[in-house]
């Protein structure tokens, strides 16, 4: 079955007890679930990554994508700052969503700005875990039209 990454960065392991008014009350566990479910539907399966380091979430990266068919992130704070991050996801050379639980173009002004937004596909902000099944259909579609780049 064909694969799509689910990327996490730091601090999502901690879901479920963060923030609820940002990031909703579900578990990091459960929004794994929910997008495996819904990847299931169109034949593709899920291989999910959580790390509070930037490194470690690169060595997957670069390990991964090329088994894989596209790619849903949500890098949490490394969002708004890695370069490392970006380079990692357009040498990737797949297609990518990002996803952020809460709405990032209306917080505090640092959170504004994603400097991985210009190696993806699409960006998905404020929709709390609804955000995720969404991307997974984006990715279906966007492969259905134009392949995997
Ligand atoms: C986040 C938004 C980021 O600004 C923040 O650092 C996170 C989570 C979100 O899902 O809304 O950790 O990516």
């Amino acid at each position: 079955m064909p694969k799509f990454l689910l990327i996490h960065g730091p601090n999502l392991n901690k879901l479920g007890t963060r923030d609820g008014k940002h990031y909703g009350l579900t578990t990091l566990a459960n929004i794994e679930k929910l997008v495996s479910d819904e990847a299931k539907i169109y034949d593709y399966e899920i291989k999910a990554f959580q790390s509070n380091h930037e490194g470690a979430l690169i060595d997957f990266l670069q390990a991964e994508t090329p088994k894989a068919a596209g790619i849903i992130i949500n890098p949490g704070a490394l969002t708004h700052y890695s370069y490392a991050l970006f380079d990692a996801l357009v040498d990737a050379n797949l297609p990518v969503i990002e996803v952020h639980l809460s709405d990032i173009k209306n917080r505090e002004p640092f959170r504004k700005n994603s400097v991985i937004a210009a190696a993806c596909i699409g960006q998905i902000v404020g929709k709390k875990e609804i955000g995720y099944t969404e991307a997974v259909q984006l990715l279906v579609r966007h492969i259905k039209n134009y392949g995997r780049d």
